[in-house]
């Protein structure tokens, strides 16, 4: 392996260096580090060409329960990597930048939840991947935008079900699963509630060969024009199957695509579907990141374990996570097998 690299002091001198240098010191020091990458899909593209992993919220969350790397880099918003804390607590989990929230999360709080619970208190509770892990601790299962149906039609018909925090998220669950017991949490995403019928109807005029596919977080009249509502790996499959898209979510995914697909008509639903949060991450910062092994995220146990047995019982739904065996079971005490690799 080449010598090490000296830490620079701040974020600041990592901006002063090009890609290419900021590159090196990154793929380095992950080596260094048995560090792994794992990146959202609204990534930008510079960072997104140095992860190893590449994905929707299922296939990152998939992804921190199976690695076996000792220090995971999640290159996404803040309730990801706690996802993978919450997955992987033996290993060292890294942000470049703790400010990276997501805004949609933030529209519910443990205590909101606590009281409503109170008011329904045979329901059970279903939280978006985007929340707390504090909120997803008082949940009986998570969900993400590919499996959300599923996991909805896993819980009694009969049995009334608090949906947080994406009122879109709950209003299309509740449209395909045909229930009438849907109890939404009134937040969104300021990215997607933004899309709006007028930027579809010009996308259309200009491209009528073109299928629509939206992102289940827009809004019902938006999902209901689309030919496709799916996660944003389901967008990344559909773009490798069809010629001509217009496509209805964060446009980073967007010029991903076009990029690695440069002769299809790939077409942003809205030019300004832009997460800021997700933006945050640089590769300037991520390389002072890996260098000076900050910032940490650090959990709760008693929240940890809660917001581990939802995101559990949704992995173990979703086929990406099986319990351990007794035999398993008997090795991890031991020392033998390590935790939380139970990625099927
Ligand atoms: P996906 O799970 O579809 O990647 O969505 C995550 C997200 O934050 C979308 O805004
Ligand atoms: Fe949160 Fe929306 Fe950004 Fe996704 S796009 S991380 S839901 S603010």
């Amino acid at each position: 392996m080449p010598a090490a690299l000296e830490p620079l002091p701040t974020t600041l001198d990592y901006a002063a260096l090009d890609a290419e240098a900021l590159k090196e010191r990154i793929l380095r020091r992950k080596a260094e580090l048995n560090a792994v990458i794992l990146g959202h899909n609204y990534q930008r593209i510079e960072i997104q060409e140095v992860s190893d992993y590449l994905g929707d919220s299922l296939g990152l969350s998939q992804e921190a329960a199976a690695t076996d790397a000792d220090v995971i880099v999640f290159c996404g918003v803040h309730f990801m990597a706690e996802t993978a804390k919450v997955l992987s607590p033996e290993k060292t989990v890294l942000m470049p930048d703790l400010r990276a929230g997501c805004p949609m999360a933030d529209f519910v709080t443990g205590e909101a939840l606590r009281r409503l619970k109170e008011q329904h208190p045979d329901a059970a509770v279903v939280a978006y991947v985007n929340s707390t892990a504090e909120v997803k601790a008082l949940s009986d299962i998570c969900c993400t935008s590919s499996n959300a149906v599923e996991v909805v039609e896993s819980i009694p018909r009969d049995r009334p079900i608090i949906f947080v925090p994406d009122r879109n998220l709950a209003r299309y669950v509740e449209e395909r699963t045909g229930r009438d017991n849907i109890i939404a949490w009134d937040g969104y995403c300021y990215v997607h509630d933004d899309l709006v019928l007028d930027e579809l109807a010009r996308a259309r005029a200009a491209h009528p060969e073109a299928r629509v596919v939206v992102h289940p977080e827009a809004r019902k009249d938006l999902l209901d024009e689309a030919d496709f509502v799916t996660s944003t790996s389901g967008m990344v499959r559909l773009a490798e199957e069809h010629d001509a898209l217009i496509i209805g979510t964060e446009r980073g995914l967007v010029d991903r695509l076009k990029q690695r697909f440069p002769h299809k008509t790939l077409i942003p639903l809205s030019g300004a579907a832009i997460c800021g949060n997700m933006k945050m991450n640089t590769l300037a910062k991520l390389a002072w990141c890996l260098d000076h092994e900050e910032h940490r995220v650090e959990l709760d146990e008693e929240v940890r374990a809660g917001a581990e047995r939802a995101l559990r019982a949704m992995l173990e739904l979703s086929g990406g996570w099986r319990s351990a065996t007794e035999e398993e079971e008997a090795l991890e005490l031991a020392g033998v097998r390590p935790r939380g690799c139970g990625c099927a």
